[in-house]
């Protein structure tokens, strides 16, 4: 017992609160898993493109700034939940307040992965077919790459991708919590990292690419409105997965004697990481090949193309960046499907198969408009000037995360009176992260609530 890669069956946990034994993770597993959901599309293909949208390196550090004030105490507070509670996400509120009405909190963990998946998965999706393009060579026949995105984004294809990125999630899925996801991101997790760095050396000894690393790290604040500063912290929930109930649900399956302060600066610092890498891939990119920063959504899959035609080996190089980004969405959506499915599984008394089968064709479903809807037949359907796919965007960023993390600040901060004991910080550590996750956390993510729900205006 508690070897690696094994279940760790600690004998001071479940059975106390009587319920069945779960699995677990071992320790490096669950700071691999978690990284796992942590990194993914975030970090490679939001991160950049809201970046070049929002005012680059002053964006950056305000994302940082949001990250480690905001994002860490709340990590720390869902996986608190999590591990103190053992349940699926209401179940854990339940059992910690000692009140029936904090599962209405575990509605938002069935709703908020309905509204991610439906347009991660497409993204997901795109990165399959990319690679699949890219290792065809088929990628490089043509080097309008706009050009290619846009053909490919304005056909049928992207349902199809979309449906294979929901299938091989399920697939996880059905298989258990435990070992296969561990392993899956050991593996995956570094080797995406060693990728990275290669990439990011290619990209910075491009000709022309100073341009495009200072745009990255040096900050012009007066780029920086209002609604940056909402973007950064709407990313910093969607980038360490938080306000939906993922990081509690995977807290869930954590060892008792295993250290949540460090583990939340672990996950917190390598999602940084990887953000900070995908940043010095593509904005030296994007600049030394003359390309727009702020085109949205199609930068990676625009920007990257034309390096990787330009570095020997590309196909390979190419090919595989597709791929473990592919890799990196996936254990991020596994994560997300988890969380209704423990929740159906435990409430409904379903098998779990059966539960993975019925939330993946319905979620697979809401995405078919999202899927279409970046240029492709419904693209023309726009409500208030956002398309499907910017309006789950929006509301996920900016509504039902946000949201759901202030109920994690104020259930942490105000009602659950065990925290301190089982974050198990330090006396002082414990007092800071108790100010910021009474005082300082809901207070932001509120504004950011109000702004985004049209009630202030800056
Ligand atoms: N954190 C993931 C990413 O950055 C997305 C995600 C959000 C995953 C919420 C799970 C829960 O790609």
């Amino acid at each position: 017992m508690g070897k690696q890669g094994q279940y760790e069956d600690s004998s001071n946990s479940v059975t106390e609160i009587g319920e069945e034994k779960k699995e677990r993770f071992s320790r490096s597993g669950f700071i691999f898993a978690a990284i796992g959901s942590a990194v993914g599309l975030g970090n490679m293909w939001k991160f950049p493109y809201i970046t070049g949208m929002y005012g680059g390196a002053a964006f950056f550090l305000l994302f940082i700034v949001c990250l480690l004030a905001i994002g860490l105490p709340v990590l720390l507070a869902e996986l608190a939940i999590g591990r103190g509670g053992r349940g699926s996400v209401s179940t854990s509120f339940i059992r910690l307040s000692g009140a029936k009405g904090w599962g209405a909190v575990g509605f938002l963990s069935i709703l908020a992965p309905f509204f991610i998946l439906s347009f991660y998965s497409v993204v997901a999706g795109w990165t399959m077919h990319y690679a699949v393009l890219t290792f065809s060579g088929r990628l490089f026949s043509n080097t309008d790459y706009g050009g290619q995105f846009n053909a490919f984004i304005g056909g049928w294809l992207p349902v199809l991708w979309q449906f294979i990125a929901m299938f091989l999630t399920a697939f996880v899925i059905i298989k258990g919590v435990s070992s296969g996801i561990e392993r899956f991101n050991q593996i995956f997790i570094p080797g995406l990292v060693i990728l990275l760095i290669v990439l990011m050396v290619r990209a910075l000894t491009l000709d022309g690419a100073g341009e495009g690393v200072s745009f990255f790290l040096k900050p012009d604040f007066s780029k920086l409105n209002t609604e940056s500063a909402l973007v950064a912290l709407g990313h910093a929930f969607f980038s360490l997965s938080l306000g939906m109930g993922a990081m509690i649900t995977y807290g869930a399956y954590v060892d008792k004697r295993q250290s949540l302060g460090a583990a939340a600066i672990a996950i917190g610092l390598g999602d940084l990481l990887y953000a900070f890498l995908a940043g010095l891939i593509i904005f030296p990119t994007t600049f030394a090949f003359g390309l727009e920063a702020s085109q949205g959504p199609g930068l990676v899959f625009v920007a990257l193309p034309a390096a990787f035609a330009a570095m020997p080996l590309g196909t390979l190089f190419g090919g595989l960046f597709f791929v473990l980004l592919a890799f990196a969405a996936l254990t991020s959506t596994v994560s997300l499907l988890e969380v209704p499915v423990s929740f159906v599984t435990e409430q409904l008394g379903w098998s779990r198969s059966f539960s993975v089968i019925i939330v993946t064709a319905a979620i697979f479903l809401m995405g078919v408009p999202s899927a279409l809807s970046v240029g492709g037949a419904v693209s023309g359907l726009n409500f208030g000037g956002k398309t499907f796919f910017d309006w789950f965007d929006f509301v996920c960023s900016n509504i039902v995360l946000p949201f759901g993390g202030l109920m994690v600040t104020i259930f942490v901060g105000y009602v659950w009176k065990g925290a301190a004991e089982e974050s198990g910080l330090t006396a002082s550590w414990f007092k800071l992260w108790l100010f910021m996750v009474r005082y300082i956390a809901p207070v932001l993510v509120f504004l950011v609530l109000l702004y985004s729900a049209g009630v202030i205006h800056f």
